[in-house]
């Protein structure tokens, strides 16, 4: 038996559509294969970037696109990927196999196949390997509306106007594979290369800080006080995995009661993730000018088995989708400070929302959670406070409930709902004092067993379904959720 108290009269901040943002690496078939084909391919495609893919990520809305890395973007030197293709060098792709990388996907493919899922672009430059120059240069090619030898070249390459850039990260994991620096080595960098990521014309550029590593409480400590004058964003990575031992990452698909047990509870220590990092924040940033940008999260797991180690290839099971709707409601309820959040990885990577093998594409029950919570984007959150029964195992307890609400600007209320414990169903009352619904529907995800997925063969063995069991009464609404499902109510 659970209970929330939701109260609908109080909207307390908006939910920043870009929560529910992405991320797409040159990472195994992230982009080559997942969303890059080729002009050429037999794959219907528009520009080389692959119809289905765009059709997909289109209906779930995807607000904004972090590219081109994670650790491949502190190797990666944009003017390699511009111009004819055939004279664009090749490199090798040392993080991810030592493939080689022919450079087809560049500057301008990224930011039409933005374009086409009308979703905003988020570049990350190279601190790692790459000049000062280099990254002033990406960004006055990209943006700059005036003539300078950026821009000819730009005009050269087929684009004369200027795109809009509005999102820039300066490094990625510089603590890692970003250049292994030290916090206050990195903060003096990050003031001196953000010094040069100018706003040309009317772009204007929300410059992100390559935050800390989950709970490097020092980094952010360190940022915060030497950098913040110079920042817009800070960012955060967070993988949920099986163990917190690294060397643990366990089957996407083929794991215990024990193992799921331990995934719930490793998803939810994103709560104090974002409420430890976000007080220190608070203590340099009282107004919460800076966002708190979550630009890497999801699960990772071992790899499928037969495919290529590094190509971080893994399925998508229920246990993904509650991850999913775990994180965020967290980011939901944190929206004063988390701005921003990237799941990783778009495409055939980690917790992927789209997976595919050749021509043939299906979408994950991660994918259904984003469908499911779009409503939140760009909504008022609602204060709700849930109390519900433990879910216990091994004698480690972790709340069985997780939700939010955010109330539309047609005044509907959603209200995201899951439940975490795989056995058990759960009755929850929610009241919400002096409100009374007219209408209520709802959806759910969930299947019989905990590692249910889609897979190419059975494209649709997990999707939601209308929900209908709940009732009302005189202002109550009780909700009978069955055990691991997703459930996103609609009150009008
Ligand atoms: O998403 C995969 C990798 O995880 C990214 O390249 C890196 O930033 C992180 O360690």
């Amino acid at each position: 038996m659970a209970y929330i108290i939701l109260d609908t009269g109080r909207k307390i901040g908006r939910i920043n559509k870009n929560i529910y943002g992405h991320f797409a690496e040159h990472l195994g078939r992230c982009i080559y294969g997942g969303i890059w084909v080729g002009k050429e391919s037999p794959i219907p495609n528009t520009d080389g970037l692959r119809n289905d893919i765009i059709d997909a990520l289109r209906e779930i809305k995807i607000p904004v696109l972090r590219w081109p890395g994670g650790c491949f973007a502190d190797t990666y030197h944009w003017m390699d990927g511009i111009g004819p293709y055939e004279q664009r060098p090749s490199m090798i792709n040392t993080h991810w196999g030592g493939v080689v990388e022919n450079n087809h996907f560049g500057t301008h493919e990224f930011l039409k196949f933005c374009e086409l899922i009308g979703a905003d672009p988020y570049i990350c430059g190279n601190m790692g390997s790459g000049t000062v120059q280099e990254m002033q240069q990406w960004v006055e090619y990209i943006t700059f509306d005036g003539k300078s030898p950026m821009t000819e070249l730009r005009s050269k390459n087929g684009r004369s106007e200027p795109w809009k850039l509005p999102f820039f990260g300066i490094g990625n994991e510089n603590w890692g594979c970003g250049g292994n620096m030290r916090a206050e080595y990195y903060a003096d960098e990050y003031r001196r290369y953000a010094t040069y990521v100018r706003n040309y014309g009317g772009n204007k550029i929300y410059k992100i800080a390559g935050g800390a590593s989950v709970d490097d409480y020092h980094w952010t400590e360190v940022l915060m006080r030497e950098a913040r004058h110079l920042m817009n964003g800070l960012s955060l990575h967070y993988y949920t995995r099986t163990s917190t031992d690294w060397s643990v990452k366990g089957s996407a698909t083929n794991f215990s009661g024990d193992e799921w047990f331990s995934v719930m509870k490793n998803a939810l220590f994103m709560e104090e993730l974002v409420k430890k990092h976000s007080s220190i924040m608070d203590k340099y940033d009282p107004d919460k000018r800076i966002g708190l940008i979550v630009d890497e999260w999801g699960t990772w797991f071992d790899v499928e088995p037969g495919t290529n180690p590094a190509f971080l290839y893994q399925q998508n099971t229920l246990r993904d989708a509650l991850v999913a709707g775990i994180h965020l409601n967290i980011f939901n309820n944190h929206c004063d400070r988390v701005q921003m959040a990237n799941l990783a990885q778009t495409v055939n990577v980690l917790q992927a929302v789209i997976l595919t093998e050749g021509e043939k594409m299906i979408v994950t029950p991660t994918y259904h959670v984003f469908n499911m919570y779009k409503a939140h984007q760009e909504a008022e959150l609602l204060p709700l406070s849930v109390s519900s029964g433990n879910y216990t195992m091994n004698g480690q307890s972790i709340p069985k409930i997780s939700a939010s609400a955010s109330v539309d600007n047609e005044n509907t209320v959603h209200i995201s709902l899951c439940n975490l414990h795989p056995a058990e169903a759960e009755k929850i009352t929610c009241f919400s004092p002096g409100k009374h619904f007219g209408r209520i529907s709802g959806k759910i995800l969930t299947a019989d067993k905990m590692n249910a997925h889609n897979t190419f063969e059975n494209p649709s063995a997990v999707k939601p379904e209308p929900f209908g069991e709940f009732c009302v009464n005189e202002g109550e609404i009780t909700v009978f959720m069955p055990a691991k499902s997703v459930v996103v109510l609609a009150l009008e």
